[in-house]
């Protein structure tokens, strides 16, 4: 018989998108149906989600119950995502928004009731079709509560004996509200404790997640360990020490129908380790494209980010200009967050026009021209869970220069001058300097040791990123899960 996967998450591609959360549940969700499982992934049917032909309305009045006797209707709506299959909860009161947690980086005050009740009719659906999943696979704060209905109001139906796997993508973002929405969720009172999901008095769907789901997962190992301590544990960090035998870190995969240079269908030339022409093709695309100068010699460093404190882009922001007066380099920058980040590199390439351009906002085709057009690609961040524009820079081959942190430290190695090995270039304090030291150190090679750049090119796209691997450790993951569960865990 096929497994049964449940996949809860806020976002999935192509149909909604922030950032990699969304990538990593739609090519995994599609790798196990390719596998021959029976996936569905439960996500909200936000405004911006675009209906394609495909989509069906798959169910009318699902009846979704709340707590404090509410019961309210919703609809399923389904289109195919590969093999797998992603359902669509419509509930216009919640989801028929502009944003998906936000407007215009506001995040909206009722998102604890939206997510709580996400995960509500994830699971009605479930219990009112029958369809009862071998493993439900939660992502990220907002899916905190189904591992606690699981343990809680559902634990006597069918649905309790499911195992359930969460998967965090980012310790920051946890989900703190009002104890009341712990009742309008309809879990009892008797949860709101300290070993559980209360945290300084509030609701912690984060931390609810942490004490209850079956299995915890993270994705990369690097991060699985650095959550455990107090700088990076966000607060939680003694919960994951208490949770550490049961925490799992899985780098991500790529998707390869979507980055690959052979077949990428955005950028100007397609290519492959047995004919780089197309690469320089790519070049001088973004630079027209970006209006940089036209200059086949000079390298390019790309960088395409959510502009907030994780990622470390402030560093790059007050160095740029002495790095393009001091080094002969072009920066390439597209990205969106923090308005007064936005405004700095809007500035920066207003006064440095020719060797310094951004685009600000959310360009899916300028993000596959900048991976393939740049000769580098920078990622200081200051944590990274896993990352996957790393991961698409070196199938590109254009070489990462990046914190070694997290799932960078897990996926990039590090360049070994003289002996060309390696797939980049790593440094590890959070610092300006140290990024302008990194960057200098890659302008060097590529004037100096021109072979060498084309030996880490050679490494770095001969890498495997697919999601096979991953995916054989998930099902491991699951299949722990299940035994756990079925002794009462
Ligand atoms: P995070 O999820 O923390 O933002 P990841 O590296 O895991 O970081 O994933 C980021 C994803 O979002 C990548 O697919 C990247 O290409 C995409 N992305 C980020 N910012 C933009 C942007 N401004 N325009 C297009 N794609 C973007
Ligand atoms: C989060 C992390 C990022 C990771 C992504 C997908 O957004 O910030 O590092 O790659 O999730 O797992």
């Amino acid at each position: 018989m096929k497994t049964k996967i449940l996949m809860i998450s806020p976002e999935c591609a192509p149909f909604s998108k922030v950032g990699g959360l969304a990538d990593m549940v739609s090519s995994l969700s599609k790798q196990f149906a390719s596998l021959g499982c029976d996936v569905r992934v439960f996500t909200p049917l936000y405004a911006s989600v675009k209906r394609n032909s495909k989509f069906a309305k798959e169910m009318d009045n699902l009846s979704v119950h709340m707590g404090l006797g509410i019961e309210e209707f919703a609809s399923i709506w389904s289109a195919p995502l590969g093999s797998a299959k992603a359902c669509f909860i419509e509930f216009n009161r919640y989801f028929d928004r502009p944003g998906i947690y936000d407007y215009f980086s506001s995040p909206y005050d009722d998102n604890g009731g939206r997510f709580s009740f996400m995960s509500r009719a994830a699971l009605e659906y479930c219990l009112s079709t029958g369809w009862i999943p071998d493993v439900i696979h939660c992502h990220d704060w907002t899916t905190g509560l189904v591992p606690v209905y699981l343990n809680t109001t559902l634990r006597n139906t069918p649905l309790g004996r499911v195992p359930t796997v969460f998967t965090i993508h980012n310790m920051q973002h946890q989900g703190v509200f009002h104890p009341g929405t712990l009742e309008y969720a309809g879990i009892p009172m008797s949860e709101f404790r300290a070993d559980n999901c209360e945290s300084y008095g509030s609701l912690n769907m984060l931390k609810a997640a942490l004490y209850n789901s079956t299995k915890i997962t993270t994705v990369s190992p690097t991060y699985s360990h650095e959550i455990r301590t107090p700088e990076y544990g966000c607060g939680l960090d003694h919960v994951l020490r208490f949770r550490a035998a049961d925490l799992i870190g899985i780098v991500n995969g790529v998707d390869g129908n979507e980055w690959n240079p052979k077949t990428d269908k955005y950028i100007a030339a397609n290519y492959g380790l047995a004919d780089m022409s197309g690469k320089s093709v790519c070049k001088s695309a973004l630079q027209a494209r970006m209006g940089l100068d036209k200059r086949k010699e000079v390298p390019i460093f790309g960088v395409v980010s959510r502009l907030y404190d994780q990622k470390g882009l402030d560093l790059l922001a007050r160095i740029s200009q002495p790095l393009v007066e001091h080094m002969d380099i072009q920066i390439a920058l597209l990205g969106s967050g923090e308005p007064w980040l936005e405004d700095a590199f809007r500035r920066l390439s207003a006064s440095n026009s020719g060797s310094i351009a951004s685009y600000i906002g959310y360009d899916n085709e300028l993000s596959h021209m900048i991976e393939a057009g740049s000769d580098f690609f920078i990622m200081p961040s200051r944590f990274e869970p896993c990352g996957l524009n790393q991961m698409y820079s070196m199938i590109y081959g254009t070489l990462p220069v990046a914190r070694s942190t997290g799932g960078l430290a897990d996926t990039i190695e590090q360049y070994s001058e003289g002996a060309g090995s390696g797939t980049g270039f790593l440094f590890s304090d959070a610092t300006a300097d140290a990024l302008y030291n990194t960057v200098g150190w890659a302008c060097s090679t590529w004037y100096d040791r021109p072979s060498e750049i084309l030996s880490l090119r050679r490494n770095s796209m001969n890498r495997d990123f697919s999601w096979a691997l991953s995916a054989e450790k998930y099902a491991q993951v699951y299949k722990w899960a299940d035994e756990a569960r079925s002794k009462g865990f």
